[in-house]
């Protein structure tokens, strides 16, 4: 998959390692091919200085021990060896933060600590090639939309965000990936109208199987550029999913899209903590009864108890009236006190446009550009997004790109 370098010619990276399991992992996350090629190493660092001008590398991925002095003098040749501009990544078992400094001071790209994810290797690859541009990949948003009650609206609403997202992260250079995540009925690749290739069963029982080609074979590509990852539908079928199949998937999507919305099943799995702990913006999506939003008031609790209120659930009122006088039912009003600081905003009720986009596999903006679903959605979720721009503007401004973030999986603890 190439969602990031389309435009470059093929680069070399070279691992210099004897550790096993970076190896396999560097493996399933770059994959040889046309745009990029892996060349591993099996030597210690010291051993390939008088090698390192024969590489032909375009980036550098040492790995050291950053807690023995004479691999900083070994790191220090290769840097001086090297052609100029190489960017070297250095990875380590751990550092301190004298060995920072002197990775600071030697113009290292970045650092990684072990154990490394494959997202960190993969935009420490990227970033460090395009740090002086305006490319350089900012850490990936997870959206997570939730149902506090069935049929709401939950996939309607996430579709649409990820297309908002995708319309408004193209102009950026930024990628959308969509997660299904209703692994037995999942309905985004129905209402897209694309086939559904997430294969689960070839890979349920050994999740590090699923690499970066593997992925490549079961993403669907939706004709507005999205991308979609859906299972087929096993209506017959109850089956659970280890936790550590889908931290691999969502892992292996942040290292190569941007933004990834995840729309997320009504039962709560063994792995549902960790998806919503490892989220950026969690979205609950409610209707406007009175059962939808006591839901959503006790789903709210349920987060918070086992999350923690960093979590920050909002929650999204689909097919919302904005009536004040509403004599058979609730008032927007009511709506907005019984969620006070909790609500993000209303979706109004627009059933041609929605049935008619599901009809044709195309999203709400693509059938009508201005309409008021879109518009009620963009203002939640783009929200934050100027916030984000002036972020990403200070990482990369920031000299060292990411310092090992390991991103889910920290998040998701
Ligand atoms: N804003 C809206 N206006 C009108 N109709 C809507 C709106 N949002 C969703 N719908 C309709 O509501 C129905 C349910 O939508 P959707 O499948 O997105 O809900 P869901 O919460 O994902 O359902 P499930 O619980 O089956 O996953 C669909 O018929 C859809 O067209
Ligand atoms: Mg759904």
């Amino acid at each position: 998959m190439s969602e990031k370098n389309s435009s470059e010619k093929a680069r070399n990276i070279v691992l210099v390692s004897t550790d096993g399991e970076l190896i396999n992992l560097a493996r399933g996350a770059i994959a040889s091919g046309d745009k990029e090629t892996l060349t591993i190493i099996q030597k210690p660092i010291g051993e390939v200085i008088s090698s390192v001008r024969d590489m032909d590398a375009q980036i550098l991925v040492l790995d050291m021990d950053a807690s023995v002095v004479a691999e900083f003098e070994h790191l220090q040749k290769i840097k001086r060896m090297a052609p100029k501009n190489t960017p070297i990544i250095v990875i380590s078992h751990a550092f301190s933060p004298a060995a920072a400094r002197i990775f600071i001071q030697l113009k290292v790209a970045d650092f990684l600590v072990k154990p490394v994810q494959t997202s960190d290797l993969v935009r420490a690859c990227n970033n460090s090639v395009k740090a002086n541009t305006e490319e350089a990949q900012v850490d990936p948003q997870f959206l997570c939309f939730m149902p506090a009650s069935g049929g709401v609206g939950t996939t309607t609403v996430a579709l649409e965000a990820a297309s908002i997202l995708n319309t408004h992260g193209q102009k950026l250079g930024r990628s959308t990936c969509v997660v299904d995540l209703n692994f037995q009925h999942g309905s985004c690749a129905e209402y897209l109208d694309i086939e559904p290739r997430f294969d689960i069963s070839e890979i349920e029982n050994a999740p590090e199987r699923l690499d970066r080609q593997l992925l490549d074979v079961m993403l669907s590509k939706h004709q507005s550029g999205l991308s979609v990852i859906s299972a087929p539908n096993q209506p017959s079928e109850m089956r659970t999913f280890k936790p550590a199949l889908v931290v691999r998937l969502l892992d292996l999507v942040s290292a190569y899209f941007d933004n990834v919305v995840i729309d997320l099943p009504r039962i709560w799995f063994p792995w549902t903590q960790t998806v919503v702990a490892g989220s950026d913006r969690l979205f609950l999506v409610a209707d406007m009864t009175v059962p939808s939003i006591r839901h959503s008031k006790r789903l709210i609790e349920a987060i918070e108890e086992k999350i923690g209120k960093q979590s920050a659930p909002q929650v999204i009122v689909n097919r919302m009236d904005m009536r004040n006088n509403n004599p058979a039912g609730l008032n927007a009003k009511d709506v907005e006190d019984a969620l006070e600081g909790y609500f993000a905003g209303g979706i109004p009720n627009n059933y041609g446009l929605v049935r008619s986009a599901v009809d044709r596999g195309m999203t709400l903006q693509a059938i009508e550009s201005n309409n008021n679903v879109t518009e009620a959605l963009s203002g939640i979720i783009l929200e934050n997004e100027e916030q984000n721009e002036i972020r990403s503007i200070n990482e990369k401004a920031g000299g060292l790109l990411s310092i090992g973030k390991q991103l889910f999986k920290r998040k998701a603890g």
